[in-house]
């Protein structure tokens, strides 16, 4: 089995090497071909990833390549991890919208549109070119933001893209866990769009426990979410939200953290970086280094919301995500036909009504040799139905601009999002990520 990673010389990487080596099973992954425009990039990863295969008799065969054709080309399964404008351009994206006093962030609002309107094109290159070289193969697509990104790939791949995110099954566990359940036996009711979903149960053994939780502010007061949103708003939602709408509902506090912040996220992670990229050429100290850096990315992930929601620290436990898991439980079930249960972002095919079939949303998924099938789910409530079909529609004006390349349609996907509060900031928007974007020199 050939499983070729674009962007392969991210620094998550290693976290899919890691499950790789940790598998043992017939039919695993024995070739892995990473992909990345940055030979540099690549050469670190490779080192940090022949350290972790140290002693393991069977570690998958590795190579790398900055040449892209050829890396599709055979592959079974292709991931897509691509950063375009590299940390550089997270870094702009949180910036101009927080010096334009609306959320700068990397995946949702105008941050997340900047970066969208960036990668739409590259994907739909990839996805191309995947179609071409590797009709057979199936893409899991971690390229943020991963629902858009799915969408447009979906285009010219149909179902066989397939988004994932670690933060919906992050969510369930941290639920599972406060209410004594196992995460293996509960099924989690979620749905929505990517960073942008709800749980509104979770059964066990045909049991609703998230009455339970709602009604009980101590278990509330327990894990993240209910210390980041609050015990009376979740109690009025009657739900559990993805981290990710806190941005939506204390959105004021948000913008107010990150201005206040002494650099945005994006900034910190590119000295970060810096720094790692750099270190890592020193023989022997590359994983080491790797695992240093990564705790300290982990430690402080949406520091500023926690602490301006007084939200407390992530549990030292619950820091990995977990989303190479996900990756690799996903391969895995489709490679071998194992079945399983797994919140994807797939085609909607009527799941949600509101929705056209063909939107890509976030939804618990049957997964087979025949791929990912969204399982039905009861409708949204109103007001989360309402923000599910703004921000698609904003999806769409930003894959109509990636098409046609026109400026006019940029305005109207910023303008037209819930977090840009004026047209006239959302021209000024364009000005200022077309100033400093190259990725966006198409927007003429
Ligand atoms: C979570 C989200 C990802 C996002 C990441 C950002 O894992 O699910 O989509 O890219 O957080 O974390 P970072 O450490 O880069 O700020
Ligand atoms: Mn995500």
């Amino acid at each position: 089995m050939r499983l070729t990673i674009l962007g392969g010389g991210g620094f998550r990487v290693p976290l899919v090497h890691g499950a790789l080596l940790a598998d043992h099973a017939e039919g695993r992954v024995t070739r892995v071909v990473l992909h990345d425009v940055d030979a540099g990039r690549l050469r670190a990863i490779t080192r940090v990833l022949a350290e972790q295969a140290d002693g393991v008799p069977d570690a998958p065969e590795v190579t790398a390549t900055t040449d892209l054709d050829e890396a599709l080309r055979g592959a079974d399964f292709v991931f897509s991890a691509i950063r375009v404008g590299g940390l550089e351009g997270r870094a702009n994206d949180e910036r101009v919208a927080l010096a334009e006093g609306v959320l700068g962030q990397e995946t949702v609002g105008a941050g997340g549109i900047a970066y969208g309107l960036r990668t739409v094109p590259v994907a739909v290159d990839i996805a191309r070119r995947v179609a071409r070289l590797a009709p057979h193969a199936w893409v899991i697509n971690f390229t943020n933001p991963a629902g858009l990104v799915t969408e447009a790939m979906s285009r010219h791949l149909g179902d066989r893209v397939i988004g994932i995110c670690d933060s919906p099954v992050g969510l369930g566990r941290r639920i599972a866990r406060v209410l004594g359940a196992r995460p293996r036996e509960a099924w989690i009711d979620y749905v929505g769009l990517n960073h942008l979903g709800w749980v509104r149960g979770l059964r066990v053994d045909g049991r609703d426990e998230l009455p339970r939780l709602l009604d009980d502010p101590a278990l509330l007061g327990s894990f993240e979410e209910g210390r980041l949103f609050g015990a009376d708003w979740l109690r009025s939602l009657g739900a559990i939200p993805n981290e990710y709408l806190h941005y939506y509902y204390f959105n004021r506090e948000a913008v107010g953290a990150y201005q206040r912040a002494e650099r945005t996220r994006g900034a910190f992670l590119h000295d970060q970086q810096a720094r790692f990229y750099a270190g890592a050429s020193d023989p022997g100290a590359a994983l080491d280094l790797w695992e240093r850096t990564r705790a300290e990315r982990e430690a402080t992930y949406m520091a500023e919301n926690r602490e301006a929601a007084g939200a407390g620290e992530r549990e030292a436990d619950d820091l990995s995500g977990g989303y190479e898991k996900v990756a690799l439980a996903l391969m895995r079930a489709i490679a071998r036909d194992e079945r399983t249960t797994l919140i994807l972002n797939v085609r909607n095919r009527g799941t949600l009504s509101p929705l056209d079939g063909d939107a890509v949303i976030e939804v618990p998924c049957l997964v087979d040799a025949n791929g990912a099938h969204p399982v039905s789910v009861d409708p949204l409530p109103g007001h989360a139905t309402g923000l599910v079909c703004a921000v698609k529609a904003v999806e769409r004006e930003v894959l109509a601009a990636a098409h046609s390349g026109s400026r006019a349609t940029a305005v109207k996907a910023f303008a037209l999002h819930p977090l840009v509060d004026s047209v006239n900031v959302a021209r000024r928007l364009v000005d200022g990520y077309t100033a400093v974007h190259p990725g966006l020199a198409y927007l003429g």
